[in-house]
């Protein structure tokens, strides 16, 4: 591990065992009859077929819980989603971040071109640029570390890793926390990275 990494996660294990102390408390069932309205963009089951809007199936319940509150206050921009959590309550947020967390997320596939590249830097970061690998927080299969809030990226729409990656190094998306974890790594990777890296990403299992 190279020395960012281990000083990201030392910064990060401060609000992750903050985090990991409060509990889980979503329900799945009561989680899916809130969900209607959702449905139109992140299919009834989470799996987004529009590649702008992201999957929600499978990934992490407490990354998602944290997702939906910074959505509802403002902290995370979702201009799409405008007004439409507000009626809902925390109890509500934490059901539906349940429900969705429940579902199996599906796959997609990477630019062969462009695997060797985003492979390379995913595993291995770049050393002269001081970029940590991205596994050490979202582990090799893209799994993520649930319990610690690192979402899931495996299989996830290339288009909308892009554009999240894009808005971290361009300050556009701020909800990564006072340690500035996702805005750092983002300011380290150029258009071409961040292109193999999300389509390597989409394909990941
Ligand atoms: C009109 C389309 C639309 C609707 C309806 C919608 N969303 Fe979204 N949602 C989006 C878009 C677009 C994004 C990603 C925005 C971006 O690029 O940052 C998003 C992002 C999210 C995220 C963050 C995902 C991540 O990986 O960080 C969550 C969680 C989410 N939506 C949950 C919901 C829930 C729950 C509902 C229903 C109450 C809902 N959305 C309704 C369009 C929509
Ligand atoms: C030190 C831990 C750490 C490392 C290393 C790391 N990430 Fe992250 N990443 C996070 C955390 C934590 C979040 C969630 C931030 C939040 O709560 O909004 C995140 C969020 C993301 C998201 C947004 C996910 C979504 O659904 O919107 C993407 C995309 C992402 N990371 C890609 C990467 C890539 C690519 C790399 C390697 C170049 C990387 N990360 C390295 C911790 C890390």
């Amino acid at each position: 591990m190279n020395k960012l990494l281990v000083s990201l996660l030392l910064t990060l294990g401060v609000t992750g065992v903050a985090n990991a102390a409060g509990n889980l408390t979503g329900d799945a069932a009561a989680g899916q009859a809130k969900t209607a309205v959702c449905g139109a963009c992140h299919n009834p089951d989470g799996n987004s077929m529009a590649p702008n809007f992201p999957k929600l199936a499978g990934q992490g319940e407490r990354y998602l819980e944290k997702q939906l509150h910074d959505i509802k206050s403002g902290k995370r921009t979702v201009l799409e989603m405008t007004g439409m959590l507000a009626a809902f309550s925390d109890q509500d947020l934490a059901d539906i971040a349940a429900y969705f967390s429940s579902q199996k997320g599906s796959v997609g596939a990477a630019d062969p071109k462009l695997v060797e590249r985003g492979e390379a830097l995913f595993r291995g970061g770049d050393i002269d640029k001081g970029l940590p690998a991205c596994t050490g927080c979202h582990s090799p299969n893209g799994a993520g570390i649930a319990l610690a809030g690192f979402p899931h990226l495996g299989g996830q729409h290339a288009t909308y890793v892009a554009k999240q990656l894009t808005d971290f190094r361009e300050g556009n998306r701020t909800n990564d926390g006072d340690a500035t974890t996702m805005r750092t790594i983002a300011a380290k990777l150029s258009n071409k990275d961040i292109e193999a890296l999300s389509s390597y990403i989409q394909g990941l299992h």
